[in-house]
This record gives C-alpha cells, sequence and structure tokens, in this order.
C-alpha cells in the first residue's frame, strides 16, 4: 500500500509519547510533517522523528499539498476548529478523544464532515486494542443475544507515578497554545469528558448505542465517582462506573452476558502497549477461548486502521464521527441526570438526536 503522508498538529505529550513515533512505525503511513505554536516542540518533533516539513501554524500545515491526513493532538476545545479547517483543506483526519468539547460543537462538526467524502477517525485507542477486538467480534458474530454489560474505568491515586515510569522524558514549551482559561480547573467536567469518553465509547463499541441513563454521582474522600445505569437499544442492561481516583491499581474493564457465553476482560494503561486480557466463554463447546493479541500497541493500530480507511479498507473496529457524537451524547445525558436528581434521561433528548 502506498503510504499515507501525515502532518501532525499538536506536539505535545501524546504527541510525543504516542502519535509521533506511532506514525513512523505504522507500516502504512509516512510523517511529513508536524505542526506546533511552540518552536522548541516542533523543532524536537522534527529532528527525533525525522518530518521533513515543520510549521507553526496550521493553516500553513493544511495548505501544503504533501500532506494528505491529519492528526490532531492538542487540548480538547481546540479539537472542532482545527478539524474542521482540515476537513475544509481536503485533509483526512484523525482527531484526539473526545471528538469535542460539547455535544454542540460535535454536531456542527458532523455536519461539516457529511458534506465531505473524507475520512474522519476519533482516538479511541481502546478500540485498537487486539483483546478488544477479539471481544467485539465475539460478542456480535458468535454469543448471540446480549442481556447484562459492566464496564468500568477506576484511576489509580498511582497513575501519574506509573505513566511517569513509562512515558518518554517529555519536552515542554513555555510558548504551547493553551485554551484560555484552564478546561482542567473543573475537575468534574474534564474527569468526565477525558475518562469518560473511553468507558462509554467501549461500551457503545461491544453493544451498540445507548439509549437512556441514569447516574449517581459522589465526590467524597478525593474520589469523584459516576454510578450510571444504561440501557442499549437492543434492550440490553448495562452498568458503568467511572471513578477517579480509587486508592489503588489502575482498574478499568468489563463483563458481558450473552445468550451462548460470556466476556471478561482486564484492560492495562495503554502505556504498558499491552493488549486486554480476554476471556470468552462458548456455551456450545463449554470452553474459555483467551486470545495473546501479542500486538498491543494501540496508538500505531489506530493509525495503520486510519491510513488503511483512506486507503480505500473499510475498517469496522474504528470509532466514527457518528462514534464521537454519540459518546458526548451519552456523557452529556449523564450530567443532566445527576443535574435532575438522577432521574433517567434518554440520549436522544439531550441534542434532538433523531
Ligand atoms: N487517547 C489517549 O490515550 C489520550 C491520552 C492523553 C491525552 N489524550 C488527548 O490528547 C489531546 C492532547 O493532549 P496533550 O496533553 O498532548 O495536550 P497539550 O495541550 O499539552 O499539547 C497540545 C500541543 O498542541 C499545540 N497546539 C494547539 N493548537 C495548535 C494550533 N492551532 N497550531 C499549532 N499548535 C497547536 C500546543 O502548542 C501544544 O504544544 C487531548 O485532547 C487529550 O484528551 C488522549
Amino acid at each position: 500500500m502506498n503510504p499515507v503522508r501525515i502532518g501532525i498538529i499538536g506536539c505535545g505529550p501524546i504527541a510525543q509519547a504516542a502519535h509521533l513515533p506511532a506514525t513512523v512505525k505504522a507500516h502504512n503511513a509516512q510523517l511529513v510533517a508536524v505542526c506546533d505554536r511552540s518552536e522548541r516542540l516542533r523543532m524536537a518533533a522534527q529532528q527525533v522523528h525525522g518530518a521533513t516539513r515543520a510549521y507553526a501554524d496550521a493553516a500553513e500545515l493544511l495548505a501544503d499539498p504533501a500532506v494528505e491526513a491529519v492528526i490532531i493532538a492538542v487540548a480538547d476545545a481546540f479539537h472542532v476548529p482545527l478539524a474542521r479547517a482540515a476537513l475544509q483543506a481536503g485533509k483526512h483526519v484523525l482527531v484526539e478523544k473526545p471528538l469535542a468539547d460539547s455535544l454542540a460543537s460535535a454536531l456542527s462538526l458532523a455536519t461539516v464532515h457529511a458534506a465531505s467524502q473524507l475520512i474522519l477517525h476519533v482516538g479511541n485507542n481502546k478500540r485498537a486494542d487486539a483483546g478488544i477486538a477479539y471481544a467485539h467480534d465475539m460478542a456480535w458474530n458468535q454469543l448471540g443475544q446480549r442481556v447484562a454489560y459492566r464496564g468500568w474505568y477506576c484511576d489509580s491515586h498511582a497513575r501519574y507515578t506509573v505513566t511517569d515510569n513509562l512515558q518518554p522524558t517529555f519536552v515542554s514549551g513555555e510558548d504551547a497554545l493553551r485554551p484560555s482559561g484552564n478546561p482542567k480547573a473543573d475537575r468534574r467536567r474534564y474527569l468526565l469528558l477525558t475518562h469518560g469518553s473511553h468507558l462509554v465509547d467501549t461500551a457503545r463499541y461491544l453493544c451498540g448505542p445507548i439509549v437512556r441513563v441514569q447516574t449517581q454521582f459522589l465526590e467524597r474522600a478525593d474520589a469523584r465517582c459516576w454510578f450510571s445505569a444504561v440501557t442499549f437499544a437492543d434492550g440490553a442492561l448495562g452498568h458503568l462506573d467511572l471513578t477517579v481516583t480509587i486508592q489503588g491499581d489502575h482498574h478499568e474493564g468489563f463483563h458481558l452476558y450473552s445468550q451462548h457465553g460470556s466476556i471478561q476482560a482486564k484492560t492495562y494503561l495503554p502505556w504498558f502497549s499491552k493488549s486486554s486480557d480476554v476471556e470468552v466463554f462458548t456455551s456450545s463447546d463449554q470452553q474459555y477461548h483467551r486470545p495473546l493479541a501479542a500486538d498491543g500497541y494501540s496508538y500505531r493500530r489506530q493509525i495503520e486502521a486510519f491510513c488503511a480507511a483512506i486507503r480505500g479498507i473499510p475498517q469496522q473496529h474504528a470509532a466514527n464521527v457518528s462514534d464521537g457524537v454519540a459518546a458526548l451524547a451519552v456523557l452529556t445525558a449523564m450530567t443532566r441526570s445527576v443535574e435532575q436528581g438522577s432521574g433517567w434521561v434518554a440520549t436522544k433528548d439531550v441534542a434532538g438526536l433523531p
């Protein structure tokens, strides 16, 4: 396959830890350009990863005909303006999760995307976890009707000790472009968006659309806890637990009970580059099945799926613009449910979705 010529906008922590090395390693991608407002960051990215061009201004990168597709690795508030500009410049887009910092903004981007013929993937890299992809295929192709799903994302008190040990030493830039104010200051909103977007997307990937939610929220002992009952479009029941932080190790995974079997999965922090441990019980042979899923580099696999889609090979696992919008609708419904005293909220009601 002719490699897809990639430009990366944003050379901050996620680009340095994931997208820059993963693009260089992807078998069907070629890193041609990097862009960051910070000179130190873009020069470091160019020198270390060998991009031939480095831009300070995203508009210049988007005007470069050598760039076919962009990875947008910037703060949440900048996702939609940059993704919109990229689509309007005729570039395919892989944008970090969450798709947007609000549902309204995500919907506006979906409208722009619908008028294009371009690929837009969202960086929900759990879908590129080969263990979770195996669980998906078993759930949808072999296990029959789904009954119930339980998913959890519980961030460890030791997260930053662990990630500091695993991630590269970051280059930082005083002149990096940041959103006005500090979006991370509103912890409740920020944590729900940044971690909840993974929790909700994985649930939807495994069980389909979520049509209503009922969320209880508790802030206590330096932890914030969202416990949500959900109903899937096929009538299956779900429970989603987002707790940040727990006094214990990172705790992420799911259980799925279906007509002809069940699945249990334990997911690792992505910086271990280790696929989830997945065990599938199938009633037909009364056996447990456990994939090796040895290729655990989800960020590289995500870029390879993006490039394959651009070259016309359909990708059933990647999160697309509809998935990004739907995740934000569920997160918005959770917030509204808490505001309304933990009543049920239909996801279609939060944005007039059909
Ligand atoms: N999928 C995952 O596992 C994962 C993990 C961590 C972070 N993320 C996501 O990655 C995104 C970025 O995180 P980060 O910590 O690297 O952000 P950051 O804000 O620290 O760095 C972003 C960089 O982009 C640059 N930038 C922003 N807008 C620009 C523009 N218009 N032109 C040129 N440069 C521009 C800034 O100068 C900055 O250096 C966030 O949306 C976050 O949610 C995803």
